[in-house]
């Protein structure tokens, strides 16, 4: 079976986003098992119908970076018990069609969710927003495991450093439960 590619995204542009780091602890996790990259998407405009068509070049670069994975991983904290805007703005971006031939690129991708929080309901509230976003955009959501970590702080040191402790083996099994699920859909085709 080809080694299968995930492509992370990251809700948070902070330079020290603990869901950053959490992205990045998954990627070392699972090392040689897939191709694990995260998506960089600073430089995206707000959506602006008047840009649209042709898409801007940074657009066209995240759509072939989510049209060439296997999986998509959404790594996202809250916002006011939303996702963050600039995670609704990216996906507003991805969800419009490329061209009349193209349909958009999130339809029918396998696609897992994860999210950090120094507050106790570790994002809960942000993942079942974005659950009704991106399964209305017909994404296939594994649904089980997500995970939510609260209390981010007791697994930061005071450099900031997210070191996962007690939350690090719920990483490993919905990172072997990914892995599975994009693998089945791969055979179903
Ligand atoms: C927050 N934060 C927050 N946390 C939470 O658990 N529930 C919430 O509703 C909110 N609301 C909220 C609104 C806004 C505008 C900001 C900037 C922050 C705190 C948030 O979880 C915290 O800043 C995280 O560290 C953000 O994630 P990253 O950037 O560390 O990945």
């Amino acid at each position: 079976m080809k080694k299968i590619s995930i492509l992370a995204i990251v809700g948070s542009l902070r330079k020290n986003s603990y869901n950053r780091q959490l992205a990045l602890a998954a990627k070392e996790l699972i090392g040689e098992q897939a191709d694990f990259e995260l998506l960089e998407y600073q430089d995206i405009p707000l959506m602006n119908q008047d840009i649209e068509y042709p898409a801007p070049e940074a657009v066209k670069r995240v759509r072939d970076a989510v049209k060439s994975a296997d999986g998509i991983w959404f790594f996202t904290p809250e916002y006011n018990h939303f996702f963050p805007g600039v995670l609704k703005n990216l996906i507003d971006w991805l969800s419009r069609p490329i061209s009349k031939q193209e349909r958009q690129v999130l339809s029918g991708k396998p696609t897992a969710i994860s999210g950090i929080s120094p507050a106790m309901a570790g994002t809960s509230l942000a993942q079942d927003h974005l659950v009704t976003l991106i399964s209305f955009l017909n994404m296939d959501v594994m649904n089980a495991p997500r995970l939510t970590i609260p209390n981010a702080m007791q697994q930061v040191d005071n450099q900031g450093k997210l070191a996962l402790k007690e939350s690090y083996p719920y990483l490993e099994k919905q990172a072997d439960a990914f892995i599975r699920f994009i693998q089945s859909r791969i055979q179903d085709k």
